[in-house]
């Protein structure tokens, strides 16, 4: 039943008529129970696939099902807010669609839109594939706070990509307003400046890879779902040995995310000796968090232009790798593992690079010179390791939770050699632990080798050139097995 009535209005043609109500939903996909939309099947039964387009949506909201006895209308009773504007816009542009649907109490409940490929004149800029995948992308959206005027989306991780301009117009349609606020302002813009006749093909060009890279990032709520601290133990566990107190500091994070459903403030600084497992903890933590991770090398860094990107005045002109790692990661909540932070170093540009991170570390958004435009970054989580923190500077280190992480004993080293280095490297080559034994002189002998070494690495070295030379007396002495004592290991190694 029609929510505007205009009784006593007949026909008015110039007047739209709008149908339906809008229900607000966070569902991630659609099914007879959780449909896109329901269309009115009060006088007709609709079939379980139906061919047809919508109305456009100027005059009236309904479907026209092509029938048997020609064409059948439906008035759209109920739609999920955020698809509003895809089916006006398929409306608007007479887009042929199959539905599949049910038919329900309260209506036909339509879960699947399909383009039909009619005789080459489509209209959509990837004919089923584009329009997939912003459906995709509107229900990877939460609902939209404003359901009237406002519907809609994220990103999916599938292969498509926007980058032609007739794309980008089409995304912008319909899915324009999944996009935070200034960030639609922005689209417009260059959007007119890819388009338009009186610019530079220089800008142009600029123009329409910045909206490339953009669009192709979904702007992802900052909610983050709970986290299981059960689960996020046994990935701690499985990977790295002890370090208690990191692992407890991480959990605790956890169970803060789960009572916030947002980020920390602060990102975290793991400062210690080289090879202590710094980078693994901090890509166990992304993988606990099920975010996409980018790193940030700073040694390789020297000039703050590779981090912010450069004007596009330049002929050379690029993003930079901050924003590099949005578009990589695909979408605006991910970890940013920001290695060596304090071998940053000043180069030919001006200032220290590492400082430009101030900004991306503060959650006030990070502004790239080629884009032109604020990203936000509360989706960001940020976890840098060090070897010296002297070599930090104060406000840097003042955006961080610092946890120290002292080198191993040789108690310790004995344990994650003989538990998790050796059989990784084992598993790796494909050989079963038996195969490769060491006495417990032995494994004093390789612990005593590298003593003056701080971490693991070179145990790790030392663990994949022993296993290598398992492997080669099996292989050309037929033995099954080799047990090291403290002497073959003093040569070997
Ligand atoms: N506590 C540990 N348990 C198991 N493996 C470890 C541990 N600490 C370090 N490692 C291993 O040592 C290697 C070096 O660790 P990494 O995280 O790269 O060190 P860092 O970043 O601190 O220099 C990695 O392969 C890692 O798995
Ligand atoms: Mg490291």
């Amino acid at each position: 039943m029609p929510v505007f009535d205009f009784k006593g209005a007949p026909a008015d043609k110039t007047r739209a008529v709008l149908t339906y109500t809008v229900f607000s939903s966070d569902a991630s996909e659609a099914s007879p129970d959780q449909p896109i939309l329901i269309l009115n099947n009060s006088t007709h039964q609709w079939p379980h696939h139906a061919h047809g387009i919508f109305t456009n949506p100027s005059h009236r909201t309904s479907f026209e099902f092509d029938g048997e006895n020609g064409i059948e209308s439906a008035d759209i009773l109920k739609i999920d807010a955020r698809f509003v504007s895809l089916l006006k816009w398929l409306g608007a542009n007479r887009i042929p669609v199959r539905l599949s649907g049910e038919n329900r109490e309260g209506g036909y409940a339509v879960y699947r839109i399909r383009e039909k490929a009619f005789g080459g004149g489509s209209k959509l800029s990837a004919e089923d594939g584009f329009l997939q995948y912003m459906i995709e992308r509107l229900f990877s959206s939460p609902a939209p706070k404003n359901t009237e005027e406002n519907q809609d989306a994220e990103i999916s991780g599938d292969d498509m990509k926007i980058t032609s301009i007739q794309t980008i117009t089409d995304f912008l349609t319909c899915a324009g307003s999944t996009l935070p606020e200034n960030i639609q302002v922005w689209a417009r813009r260059n959007l007119a400046v890819a388009k338009s006749a009186e610019v530079s093909p220089e800008e142009k060009r600029h123009a329409q890879r910045a909206l490339s890279t953009m669009l192709n990032i979904r702007w992802k709520s900052n909610y983050f779902d709970s986290i299981d601290p059960a689960e996020a133990r046994r990935i701690l566990d499985e990977e790295l040995y002890g370090m208690e107190k990191v692992k407890q500091r991480v959990i605790e994070t956890i169970i803060q995310i789960n009572r916030t459903h947002t980020l920390p403030a602060y990102g975290i600084l793991l400062a210690g000796p080289a090879g202590t497992g710094k980078s693994q903890i901090a890509y166990a933590v992304a993988r606990i968090l099920k975010l996409p991770w980018t790193t940030l090398d700073m040694s390789s860094i020297n000039d703050p232009e590779q981090l912010t990107g450069s004007s596009r005045v330049y002929s050379n002109a690029k993003p930079g790798i901050i924003m590099e790692a949005f578009a990589a990661a695909g979408e605006s909540n991910l970890v940013f593992i920001i290695n060596e932070l304090d071998k940053a170093s000043a180069g030919k540009g001006s200032g220290n690079p590492a400082d430009v991170l101030l900004t991306l570390l503060d959650n006030l958004g990070f502004t790239d010179n080629y884009m032109e435009c604020m990203i936000p970054t509360g989706g960001v989580y940020p976890i840098a390791t060090a070897n010296d923190k002297s070599k930090i500077s104060a406000p840097l280190m003042s955006r961080f939770a610092v946890i120290d992480i002292p080198d191993y004993t040789p108690e310790e080293k004995k344990v994650i050699f003989s538990r998790f280095a050796l059989p990784k490297i084992l598993r790796r080559m494909r050989m079963r632990e038996e195969e490769c034994i060491l006495t417990p002189e032995a494994l004093d002998a390789v612990i005593g080798r590298y003593r003056d070494t701080t971490g693991i690495r070179d145990l790790e070295q030392a663990a994949e050139h022993i296993a290598a030379n398992a492997l080669y007396q099996i292989e050309t002495g037929h033995k099954t097995q080799v047990i090291y004592d403290a002497e073959m290991i003093h040569q070997l190694l």
